[in-house]
C-alpha cells in the first residue's frame, strides 16, 4: 500500500495538519516514505490525478464559507480514485466547518474512493491572527493521532465500513453568509488586497498566489481573481499586502468577537 497526502493550503494549516496525519498513519501500517502532492499552485491543478486500489490517498482541503471552495470544485472532481482507500480532512477558521466535511466525503465517494475517515480541524482562520490563533498546536496534533490509529484499523481489515455517518447537513446548506458587527450580510468578494509603500518587490506574494492573480512586473495589481485566501497578506516578508474593503474588514471584526471560544476537532470512522 502506498500513502499519498494531497492538499490545498495557502495558509499552511491544512499542509501541516495533512503532514502529521499521514506520518502517524505510515508509521502504524509500516509505509514509508510517503507521497505528497500539494495542488495549491495552479499549475498543480492542470494535471490528472489517478490512483489504484493499492493507494491510500488522504486529501485535505481548508472550509471557505461552510463548504468546499468553490473554486477547486472542478479539480476535485477529477480526482480518480479507482478503488483506492480514502481519508477526508478538512480545516476550518474556529467558526464552524459546517456542511464542507461531508461534502468532500461525498465527492471521494463519488470519485471511486473507498472513504476509511473523515475529519474536520481547526486552523488559524485565514482572515486573522486571533481566531484559532498558533492552531494546529499539539493537542490538535495528538487528537489527530487518535483519528490516524483508527483509520490505519480500519484500512487493514477486509471490508472496512464506507457508510459511516459524518456531521454535516444533506441536501448541503448555501455557502454560508458573512455578516458584519451589525448582523447585516455584507459581500467582499470583489475585494482585492492593497499593497503599501513597505513593498521590498521580493515577488514572494507572486510565488503564493493560488490563483496566480498577482501581476509579477508591479506586485500592487491584483489582475486575477482574489479568493480572499490571504496568503499575500500573512506571508510578505514586510506586512505590505492589507485588505481595506469595509465588509470585509466588518466581517472579520465580527467573527473575532463571536468565535472566540476554541472549537474543538470532530472525525468519524
Ligand atoms: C474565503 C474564506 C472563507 C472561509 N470560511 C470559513 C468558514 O466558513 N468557517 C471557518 O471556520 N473558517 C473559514 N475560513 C478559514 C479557513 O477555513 C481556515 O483558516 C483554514 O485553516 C485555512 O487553511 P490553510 O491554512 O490550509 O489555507 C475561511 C477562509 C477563507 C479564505
Ligand atoms: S511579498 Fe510583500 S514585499 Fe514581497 S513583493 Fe509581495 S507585497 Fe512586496
Ligand atoms: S491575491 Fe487573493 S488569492 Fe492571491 S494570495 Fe492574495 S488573498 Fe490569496
Amino acid at each position: 500500500m502506498k500513502i499519498t497526502i494531497m492538499y490545498f493550503s495557502p495558509t499552511g494549516t491544512t499542509k501541516k495538519t495533512l503532514k502529521a496525519f499521514g506520518q502517524k498513519l505510515a508509521e502504524v501500517l509500516h509505509t514509508e516514505p510517503i507521497q505528497e502532492l500539494d495542488f495549491t499552485p495552479k499549475k498543480n491543478r492542470e494535471r490528472e490525478y489517478r490512483f489504484s486500489n493499492e493507494d491510500l490517498v488522504v486529501l485535505g482541503l481548508p472550509v471557505y464559507a461552510g463548504r468546499l471552495p468553490n473554486v477547486l470544485k472542478e479539480f476535485i472532481g477529477s480526482i480518480q480514485g479507482e478503488g483506492a482507500m480514502g481519508v477526508a480532512i478538512t480545516l476550518f477558521g474556529n467558526r464552524s466547518f459546517d456542511d464542507a466535511l461531508v461534502e468532500l466525503r461525498d465527492r471521494m465517494k463519488e470519485n471511486g474512493f473507498r472513504v476509511l475517515g473523515a475529519g474536520a480541524f481547526v486552523g488559524e482562520h485565514s482572515f486573522s491572527r486571533i481566531l484559532g490563533k498558533g492552531r494546529p498546536m499539539p493537542e490538535d496534533l495528538e487528537k489527530l493521532s487518535e483519528f490516524a490509529l483508527a483509520v490505519a484499523a480500519k484500512a487493514k481489515e477486509e471490508n472496512p465500513d464506507t457508510g459511516f455517518a459524518v456531521a454535516g447537513e444533506v441536501p448541503y446548506r448555501p455557502y454560508y453568509t458573512p455578516r458584519n458587527m451589525a448582523g447585516e450580510p455584507v459581500n467582499f468578494l470583489k475585494a482585492k488586497p492593497l499593497t503599501s509603500s513597505a513593498c521590498i518587490d521580493c515577488k514572494l506574494c507572486v510565488k503564493l498566489c493560488p490563483m496566480e492573480s498577482i501581476n509579477y512586473e508591479d506586485t500592487s495589481l491584483v489582475s486575477g481573481i482574489c479568493i480572499k485566501c490571504s496568503a499575500c497578506v500573512k506571508f510578505c516578508p514586510v506586512g505590505a499586502k492589507y485588505f481595506e474593503d469595509e465588509g470585509f474588514i466588518g466581517h472579520v471584526q465580527q467573527l473575532e468577537t463571536t468565535f472566540l471560544e476554541p472549537k474543538r476537532n470532530q472525525w468519524f470512522t
